[in-house]
């Protein structure tokens, strides 16, 4: 039998295959399936920093205007110690996902601001989370700003929580550094236990008829795996951080290639939204029949073999390998001569 143990946050996880933020949390039955199917650990849907404070204001005005007198609205107005929160709603969902499940439920926390997060994180970590996912999802959109500002940004959120809060923090962050990898180890050096790589951002579409921009969901591809391969391969053996990758794994061979790049968890959201639950026993069954006909005794023995340390060409992960592919190409028939 192959060994499909793995090491994340310093959890004994007993595969590396991890739904991530998903709306699949949000039903227990769901995510008991997803257990069942063999999942080894689940990232809870997000904590939005937005929603928290769209429901304060909502929450201010209503009792604002409760105070200037509505005498008979008084008496059917919810009285403010019954009010449950946004925030309570999704304590008390982590605390139904712990009762129903036996594996580690990470819960994730949404936002860009440290205002706020210190005491959630710590609610949080009250109510039995395992880990805590920090998605920040944040567009440098302001001319102004550095990038240097962003980073202080991260570290400052990372920071804060790590005063407060003692469960192991893993950063989903956006590829879009200048330097991911020098950031990652200020990142590590900060106090962040993990790191799950990349975010993926949903770009804004035209609408042509309308002239409207439209918000627009489409779920990944195995095409978006490469980008998260080759940054692991570049990162693995370089900080100590447990590794996710997130963002486009759907097939067994992604799976294998994130692991032999060095991955500890890989992270799956569409496939399981496309096909359900169950894909993930067929994944998991496909891992160790490649494994077995590979003579790979376990995870461990695969893990980073094929990092950029490990590599016999290293320069195949940085600039050498753009020169070999854009030499490589070679036009369909009639276009270039
Ligand atoms: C419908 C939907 C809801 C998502 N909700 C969250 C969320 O609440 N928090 C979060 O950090 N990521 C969220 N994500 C992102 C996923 O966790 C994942 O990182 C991303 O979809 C890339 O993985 P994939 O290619 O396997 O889908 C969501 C993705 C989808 C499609």
């Amino acid at each position: 039998m192959v060994d499909l143990s793995t090491q994340y946050l310093g959890l004994k996880l007993n595969n590396p295959l991890v739904p991530s933020a998903s709306p699949l949390s949000k039903d227990l039955d769901t995510a008991k399936q997803l257990e069942d199917a063999g999942a080894s650990a689940l990232v809870m849907h997000s904590l939005f920093e937005e929603r928290i404070e769209t429901e304060a204001r909502r929450h201010e005005r209503f009792f604002h205007q409760q105070a200037i007198g509505h005498a008979e609205a008084d008496s059917f107005h919810p009285l403010h110690f019954d009010y449950d929160s946004y925030q309570d709603r999704y304590l008390e969902k982590l605390h139904q996902l712990k009762m129903q499940l036996d594996i580690p439920v990470i819960a994730s926390l949404n936002g860009t601001t440290p205002e706020g997060w210190i005491e959630y994180g710590k609610a949080i970590q009250q109510a039995g989370a395992a880990a805590l996912e920090l998605n920040a999802y944040y567009i440098a959109a302001d001319i102004e700003l550095t990038a240097q500002a962003v980073e202080e940004q991260y570290l400052k959120v990372l920071t804060e929580l790590r005063r407060h809060v003692s469960i192991p923090i893993t950063m989903k962050l956006s590829s879009q550094f200048s330097s991911p990898l020098h950031f990652i180890r200020k990142l590590e050096q900060a106090g962040a236990n993990g790191v799950a790589l990349f975010n993926r951002f949903y770009q804004p579409d035209i609408d042509l008829e309308s002239l409207l921009i439209i918000p627009k969901i489409n779920l990944s591809t195995s095409a978006e795996t490469l980008l998260r391969i080759r940054w692991v391969a570049l990162l693995y053996g370089r900080v100590k951080l447990s590794i996710a990758v997130t963002g486009g794994f759907h097939t067994v061979e992604d799976v294998i290639k994130a692991l032999l790049a060095g991955a500890d968890v890989i992270h799956l959201c569409s496939i399981l939204l496309e096909k359900g639950p169950q894909q993930l026993k067929q994944l998991l069954n496909e891992l160790a029949y490649w494994l077995e006909q590979h003579e790979y005794e376990s995870i461990q023995q695969l893990k980073g073999s094929l990092s950029q340390q490990h590599a016999i060409n290293p320069a195949d992960y940085e600039r050498a390998n753009y020169i070999e592919i854009l030499d490589s190409y070679s036009s369909s028939g009639g276009v270039l001569r």
